[in-house]
């Protein structure tokens, strides 16, 4: 084969066309990305948060007493706050009973880092006295030990742990050392080697693998999450932060728990951390596919009446971004630690709703309302959800009609389809809302959801979102992780338990489209031998240029089951070293993971493209 660039034919792309999809889902957020290692931690969990009204997830869900002679209770009179109203009692007759929480699946620890403890105490009966506070593990027993002090009115304490021993089992004791009545609440163990060593951080692993991908923007919280599953459910942001034990958790409608320990505050903080846009996305005042139940007559989404407020908060998120210091929320920004702007350019509103008249109301007043009080933020609006045929009509039609500058589209394919679309957005009308493809994957059917093949087929279809780089501003593949054993939705790019990160093949393919992104997209043709061009559309490529650093990048997808040489002509308009660097990642397509390896080629030799591989190219120009 031969790919000849026209290097003169250059036009101009998004520069943030990859970025990550953060959903609260698969327990990405408590128990996954929020380092909190209490699970509970509040007792605040209530059956409602499950579907079918689980009777055993209730406010002492994941805590046990162990011991006798003691009664372990939770009740709700004189809370720390209002939001957070329940607490643990435990009524001491003899001295020695624990109240243990097994973290999320276990508590895992490492040896000699040091682990913040803290908790709301109380003593409600008995002389005052201290109480014992231990990490435990089942095989390995006492890890460390610590003794705090009570108090008789509510009062935060807090301690380090430096764990002797390594640990996936460990549980957290809390041990009155006196009869009497003792009350806790907000009990945390926090690593103190989070990301970035922020208090109240990420999961540093994690984060740092996600960080990794390079993605020019984070979305967040969801998804369905945003939306919730009725009015009462919608994602509030204003709930989210704050003093820990003044935020208000809610049920997640993935069925279970949001502490929202990691808020708003936390989005934008990682975001910046990684030098990502911060783009939420809120709820267009309707749930679910409208599915709520609205009160006052509006079935489906937020009452009319209730519409000022509903603007407002969104208008007040901006504040809280990038308002200044004095500011209302501006000053509670710079309050929890951070007095410089966030810079939020982007808020989508609506996430894949279907697009009924309750909708397009709220849609539209929101969107006027945002646009004229803050121009300057670019607002993404909803396509709904994609059914095959359909070309989200609706959802496009209020987008031009209101002249919505870009547009969010969701669709889950099998690989074929990624493979048989390519051409996708290459009619799409460039004088219309630009898109943002928010939510994609190429999944297999049965368990295994994802190989070398659907990492490919996403691979492949990423040129031609290159190629549409004009139109197609923003990408990101969905979900982004799941936790084992608390999977909703499947596939995800990132699997992990609570000591172990396992990235999927189609997380290489997004981070070398992270790290490899360009700001111009340079056509090419490909001249393949004739038995090949019958199969042509298993190859494909693109070539990008960064015109920050000078550098090209040249993509090449083979989903073909034989090698295909080729040779690369650049167009005689750039100049380079000959020796390149090459990434590649190949194999037997039903593999589960392979990982990317790296080599130095020349770049006007032949390059040889392995059966079922993805190829990339990093050319420093002179
Ligand atoms: O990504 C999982 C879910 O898929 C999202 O929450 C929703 O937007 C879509 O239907």
């Amino acid at each position: 084969a031969k790919i000849t660039i026209d290097s003169k034919g250059a036009k101009a792309i998004s520069n943030m066309l990859t970025g990550i999809f953060f959903e609260d889902i698969n327990y990405a957020a408590d128990g996954g990305l929020y380092a909190e290692l209490i699970q509970n931690r509040g007792f605040e969990y209530n059956p409602s948060d499950k579907s079918f009204n689980d009777k055993n997830w209730n406010s002492s869900f994941a805590w046990k007493l162990k011991g006798e002679q003691t009664i372990f209770t939770v009740d709700s009179i004189a809370p720390i706050h209002q939001n957070n109203p329940h607490y643990a009692v435990l009524d001491v007759k003899v001295a020695g009973a624990a109240l243990t929480n097994t973290g999320f699946d276990g508590i895992a620890v490492k040896k000699g880092d040091a682990y913040l403890f803290s908790a709301f105490s109380k003593q409600l009966a008995g002389l005052t006295s201290d109480f014992e506070v231990r990490l435990v593990s089942n095989t390995k027993g006492i890890l460390a030990k610590l003794t705090l002090k009570n108090t008789t009115s509510w009062k935060k304490v807090s301690a380090t742990f430096y764990p002797s021993a390594d640990a996936t089992d460990a549980r957290l004791e809390i041990i009155p050392l006196a009869t009497g009545k003792f009350a806790f609440d907000m009990v945390s163990l926090f690593p103190q080697k989070t990301f970035k060593g922020h208090k109240n951080g990420l999961r540093a692993d994690l984060a740092t693998l996600i960080a990794d991908i390079h993605p020019k923007f984070v979305r967040f919280p969801g998804g369905c999450l945003a939306h919730g599953d009725g009015i009462q459910n919608i994602y509030k942001w204003k709930n989210t932060i704050g003093a820990l034990e003044t935020r208000k958790p809610d049920r997640n409608l993935w069925g279970y728990h949001q502490t929202m320990g990691l808020g708003y505050f936390e989005y934008f903080q990682f975001c910046e951390d990684i030098g990502a846009a911060p783009v939420p996305v809120i709820a267009a005042a309707v749930p679910c596919q409208n599915s709520g139940t609205g009160g006052g007559g509006q079935q489906g989404g937020i009452p009319m009446e209730e519409m000022d407020q509903y603007i407002q908060d969104i208008v007040d998120l901006v504040e809280y971004a990038n308002g200044g210091v004095n500011t209302t929320w501006g000053k509670k920004r710079a309050e929890a630690g951070h007095p410089k702007p966030f810079n939020l350019k982007y808020i989508g509103i609506g996430n894949e709703d279907q697009i009924t008249q309750v909708f397009k109301e709220r849609f539209t007043m929101i969107y006027q309302a945002l646009r004229k009080k803050h121009p300057e933020i670019t607002i993404i609006g909803t396509a709904g959800p994609f059914f095959e045929g359909t070309d989200y009509e609706e959802g496009w039609k209020i987008a031009t009609d209101l002249k919505v500058p870009i547009i969010d589209e969701h669709y889950y394919q099998s690989p074929g389809w990624f493979i048989n679309n390519q051409n996708f957005y290459d009619q799409y009308d460039r004088l219309k809302s630009k898109v943002y493809l928010g939510e994609y994957a190429a999944s297999l059917p049965g368990g295994n959801k994802t190989n070398l093949e659907t990492a490919l087929a996403e691979a492949l279809y990423l040129t031609s979102l290159e190629r549409n780089g004009d139109i197609v501003s923003m990408a990101s593949y969905a979900p982004l992780i799941a936790k084992e054993g608390h999977t909703q939705w499947n596939p995800d790019l990132i699997y992990f338990n609570n000591s172990e990160v396992k990235p999927t093949t189609g997380y290489f393919v997004q981070q070398l489209y992270g790290s490899h992104a360009g700001d111009q997209y340079l056509p090419g043709e490909i001249k393949l031998s004739n038995d090949q061009d019958q199969v042509s559309k298993r190859i494909a490529f693109s070539v990008v240029k960064n015109t920050k650093t000078n550098e090209l990048f040249v993509k090449l997808v083979n989903l073909l089951p034989v090698e295909v040489n080729t040779t690369l002509d650049l167009g005689g308009q750039f100049k380079s070293d000959n020796m390149v660097l090459k990434t590649e990642i190949s194999g037997n397509p039903s593999e589960r993971l392979i990982k990317p390896v790296t080599s130095n080629v020349n770049v006007n030799d032949v390059l040889k493209l392995p059966a079922y591989s993805f190829t990339v190219l990093k050319i420093k120009l002179r």
